[in-house]
């Protein structure tokens, strides 16, 4: 017998295209192609598209041979005109015609035009429990709460930052000498389990997310 590596056998389970942006480090960007190509998430990242060019997974995801983009947002005037880069990005995006996007770790905020092109077909991983904590430094605010419990999200982008409807989430117990980076460092390597799974949800669900609000 094979090993089980829990991807599907049906030849009819058709692959997701999936465009993913980052901004920085991109681990779970590294989590998503690692299963991709273990065969244990029937998907391929068709492109990664950063608004940083010095992004490190940016670098790593040319150096692996995947299509790469970047849209800095700096060339957009300062102050940093949204909408126009937000037409840019859109523009890159329908071009590239991904069954979904996926944001991981991308520190722009979508605007409603842009959202409203990729209806429901957009998402996003937040490192705290949502509604919990939306926004930046989610672990030292859990921490300054006195939460005995942390964790992560995967949501559906909508206008509202972090707001959108959450499909799935991980439980990470705090320990009493966690800091935000000890906290953070065992979130993150949940992160990486929660995103893929809900991807592989998505493409097993006739590529419709599963949440009633979607
Ligand atoms: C993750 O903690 C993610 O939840 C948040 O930004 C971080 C990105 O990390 N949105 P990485 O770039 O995937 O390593």
């Amino acid at each position: 017998m094979p090993p089980d590596t829990g991807a599907a056998d049906d030849a009819a389970v058709q692959r997701a295209r999936l465009a993913v942006l980052i901004s920085g480090r991109g681990s779970n960007l590294q989590a998503i192609v690692a299963a991709s190509r273990a065969g244990t998430l029937d998907a391929e990242v068709c492109a990664v598209i950063s608004n940083r060019p010095e992004a490190a997974g940016l670098a790593w995801a040319r150096q692996t041979g995947i299509d790469t983009y970047v849209i800095d947002h700096r060339r957009f005037g300062e102050p940093v005109d949204r909408d126009a880069f937000d037409r840019a990005l859109g523009a890159r995006l329908e071009a590239l015609q991904p069954d979904l996007i996926v944001l991981a770790g991308f520190m722009r905020i979508l605007g409603p035009a842009l959202v409203a092109r990729f209806p429901g077909r957009i998402l996003n991983i937040h490192p705290s429990l949502l509604p919990r904590y939306p926004g930046l430094d989610t672990h030292a605010r859990a921490l300054a709460a006195g939460d005995t419990e942390h964790g992560a999200s995967v949501h559906v982008v909508t206008p509202e930052l972090d707001g959108g409807p959450v499909i799935a989430q991980v439980r990470v117990p705090v320990q009493t000498d966690d800091t935000p980076a000890s906290l953070a460092a065992r979130v993150l390597a949940q992160e990486h389990t929660l995103y893929v799974n809900a991807l592989q949800q998505y493409v097993h669900s006739g590529m419709r997310l599963d949440c009633q609000e979607c």
